[in-house]
């Protein structure tokens, strides 16, 4: 297929800073204490206990033997800024000076808000809802156990608050890891339904840097369906086994390397898959990979024609579709994705998760009152064109 390129697109300046020390691999939790100062007090936050059964909290412990430190658990999955602030207290009480995060993206995303919090003065919710300025934060290292969200080498956090039944992100470089310990083993424990889940939010993170338009950016591009195509060949793999090493490594690599600013360098994103999903999980608690399942046909379906060079672009090159008219080559594209998704029993419309057109009105009026009246590609997602995606999927 020939690539058409609009001259007025370019690839856009882009600065890319990312410190995070990454250290993969079997066996390196042991070395922990390489790369936190000795002096540190460390508070160790951890979700609901999962990392009591696969054995990470008796290495981390190990690990730290000659270390003052004290933890707090019970973060729950799309963490809530309520459990946060009692961290906060936590950490103010006790003089804590660095944040260690055991766990998936609930734990590290609500240990990133946690050591800006402490700093901030005011209310912190206003990190989340009025974008305000964070100064400083704690640092904070981090042992992935989740392959999924890409927080692990990021600068986002997404945070819920129970009380307004609401689900924001922010991104501020201060609250990166110093260093992310990825050793696939350690997945090797989760339920296949958190595999799938992996899979798929990793999926859907390149596509939200990649499905827009042609940029002048084949590298960006390429690096895009490389990690695409990895996790189409090793997804269904680790589904089936989640204590395959080489599926488990490969898995870890593409979700950290799904999100860690590289393949967004200079070319335009998307994210109204994600903006809508949000919604999803604040008013009826679905997973988040599987609230994208459902909302990634809908946007295609709705944007066809404007996207439609990045489609067939997709079609041919990571999903291989070699005959039809366009139109045909859009419709199979759309048609295989969903059934990658459901193949590692992700349900893809609306009604398989008891949601109606209520919560539609519900979201849409919520946009409108937050202003987000031209989301996402080109501005394209306006208030209107949120219902007509979500119908798509009732
Ligand atoms: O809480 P525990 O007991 O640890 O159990 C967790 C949790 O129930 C369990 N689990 C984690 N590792 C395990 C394990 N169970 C057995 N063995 C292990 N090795 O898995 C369950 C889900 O964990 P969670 O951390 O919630 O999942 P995930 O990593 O998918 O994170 C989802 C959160 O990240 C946000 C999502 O919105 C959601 O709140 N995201 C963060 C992003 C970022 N910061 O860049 C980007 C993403 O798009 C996403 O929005
Ligand atoms: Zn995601």
């Amino acid at each position: 297929m020939d690539t058409v390129l609009n001259e007025d697109y370019i690839m856009e300046n882009f600065e890319y800073y990312n410190p995070v020390k990454i250290l993969f691999g079997k066996g390196k939790i042991e070395e922990l204490n390489k790369h936190i100062p000795k002096e540190k007090k460390v508070l160790i936050t951890y979700g609901g206990g999962s990392i009591m059964k696969h054995g990470v909290y008796d290495q981390v412990v190990k690990a730290l033997n000659e270390y003052e430190f004290i933890e707090f658990g019970g973060i729950e999955p799309n963490p809530l800024h309520e459990t946060c602030m009692k961290a906060v207290e936590l950490v103010k009480k006790e003089k804590v000076d660095f944040i260690l995060a055991v766990g998936g993206g609930s734990v590290i995303d609500a240990s990133k808000y946690i050591a800006a919090a402490v700093y901030f003065e005011g209310d912190p919710w206003d990190i989340l809802a009025g974008e305000a300025e964070i100064t400083r934060a704690l640092p904070l290292g981090v042992i992935l156990t989740l392959p999924a969200t890409g927080t692990e080498m990021n600068a986002n956090s997404v945070i819920s608050k129970r009380s307004t039944e609401e689900k924001l992100a922010f991104a501020n470089k201060k609250v990166m890891p110093q260093f992310s310990i990825l050793d696939p083993v350690i997945p090797a424990s989760l339920p296949k339904k958190q595999v799938a889940n992996g899979v798929a939010d990793s999926f859907v993170h390149v596509i939200e840097q990649y499905m827009t338009y042609p940029a002048h950016a084949p590298l960006q591009d390429r690096m895009a369906e490389a990690i695409l195509k990895t996790l189409l060949e090793e997804g269904p793999k680790v589904y089936k086994n989640p204590a395959d090493y080489h599926a488990m490594a490969n898995l870890m690599w593409c979700s950290t390397m799904a999100l860690n600013g590289l393949i967004s360098c200079g070319v335009p994103g998307d994210w109204i898959i994600h903006n809508i999903g949000h919604e999803l999980t604040a008013f009826h608690g679905i997973d988040h990979a599987r609230t994208l399942a459902v909302v990634l046909p809908g946007v295609w379906k709705v944007f066809r024609d404007e996207k439609k060079e990045k489609l067939l672009q997709y079609a041919e090159r990571v999903l291989e579709i070699t005959s039809g008219t366009e139109e045909e080559i859009i419709d199979q594209a759309i048609k295989k994705t969903t059934e990658f998704f459901e193949s590692l029993d992700i349900a893809t419309r609306l009604d398989k998760y008891s949601v109606e057109n209520s919560t539609i009105d519900k979201i849409v009026d919520r946009f409108v009152s937050r202003d987000w009246k031209e989301l996402g590609d080109r501005g394209m997602g306006t208030p209107e064109k949120v219902r007509e995606i979500l119908e798509k999927q009732l």
